[in-house]
């Protein structure tokens, strides 16, 4: 992971002599914890990363976590005692000037830690470099992307049997965990939206007890777990037969998504493929109704720091990852939602999600 560790640096403004990641407790975890020290298990409570600039990385955590660690190429130091990871982060933090951390991610109580540790070393926000860094991945992360996508997809089609009359949306979201399971996910990447009828019309639902009935959307939007990376995957289906009405709506967000695709490319800024996916919706009946951006970008997190959007200034480059998502909700009918992952190549972007995205009734 010195390549990771070094970019960090690289993508960080102003000179650090070291950058600390410090987790707290579950779910107050740094992704960028693990991103650099590329620990594929392990919880890392109230651990911390030491990241060098020349590429060393020494984990600060517990007896608890040390197998987990020693799977890594860093150097550990574990602690049975408050006392003791104090000492180690002081001796980890010796003779550095300036420190660099990650606001966004840290709590106040390790914040507070880390200033008594640092002592007199001034502490520098490198949160847009930890950010950046992150944003183009490398081979190893996208080969990572890859299966959970593949995941994700094959669930997509297999948990079409599952979907029928008089089923509750919780037991379409527990058939979707478990295929993916099956096919090797440690779990979902989020809490699984199923959202039937008029649910599906709301962006970020769950999964509830409404039951299952002829005419309905049923928009599936979920995600595999794999080795801590993300898949993110919507799929609209319609039990029975989709009226004029459904198919047009279907057939606008299909044709909006083909158009953001279109759009992904290196050197374009990222919030055109969402101007060419809102305009288009808006040249149509369901104009307004796309209330979201177009697509975030994906990896440790669902929600991994940039986006497609106006209002994110972000340029594309080969080895970021998005999805592309459009949506139209009309609120008491239902909503239609499309979801692929793609990643930027040198000439435009692959999609690594492949589950058929016709319009299906089932
Ligand atoms: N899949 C949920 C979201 O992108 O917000
Ligand atoms: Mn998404």
């Amino acid at each position: 992971m010195k390549q990771r560790v070094k970019g960090v640096f690289g993508h960080s403004k102003g000179k650090t002599d070291a950058i600390v990641l410090l987790n707290s407790v579950d779910p107050h975890l740094d992704m960028c914890f693990f991103y650099a020290t590329g620990a594929e298990n392990g919880l890392f409570e109230g651990s911390a990363a030491v990241l060098y600039p020349d590429g060393n990385c020494t984990i600060i955590c517990s007896q608890l976590e040390h197998e987990s660690a020693s799977n890594t190429d860093c150097d550990i130091v574990t602690f049975s005692k408050k006392d003791e990871f104090l000492g180690a982060m002081r001796k980890a933090l010796k003779g550095c000037g300036k420190i660099g951390f990650n606001p966004p991610e840290i709590t106040q109580k390790a914040h507070q830690t880390l200033k008594d540790c640092a002592g007199k070393s001034k502490l520098v926000d490198v949160s847009e470099g930890l950010i950046s860094a992150r944003l183009v991945k490398d081979s190893v992360e996208i080969e990572l992307m890859r299966e959970a996508c593949r995941i994700a997809s094959e669930a997509a089609v297999e948990v079409k049997e599952h979907i029928r009359v008089g089923v509750p949306e919780y037991q379409i979201a527990a058939e979707l965990c478990y295929i993916m399971q099956k096919k090797g996910a440690i779990g979902p990447a989020f809490e699984t939206i199923v959202g039937s009828g008029p649910n599906s019309a709301e962006p970020h639902y769950h999964a509830g007890a409404r039951k299952l009935k002829k005419g309905d959307f049923v928009l599936l939007d979920y995600g595999a777990l794999y080795k801590r990376y993300r898949s993110d995957i919507t799929r609209t289906y319609f039990l029975g037969k989709a009226d004029a009405r459904k198919r047009e709506m279907y057939n606008v967000v299909l044709e909006a998504q083909r158009r953001a695709l279109a759009q992904i490319k290196p050197g374009a800024k990222g919030g055109l493929a969402h101007e060419a996916a809102a305009k288009y919706i808006d040249s149509t009946k369901y104009k307004g109704k796309f209330i979201h951006g177009v697509g975030h970008s994906l990896g440790l997190a669902t929600h991994d720091g940039s986006g497609l959007n106006p209002r994110i200034d972000v340029t594309l480059k080969p080895g970021m990852v998005f999805t592309v998502e459009p949506g139209v909700y009309v609120p008491g009918y239902g909503g239609v939602r499309i979801e692929d992952d793609v990643v930027v190549t040198k000439k435009g972007c692959e999609l690594l999600t492949s589950a058929p995205k016709g319009l299906t009734e089932i």
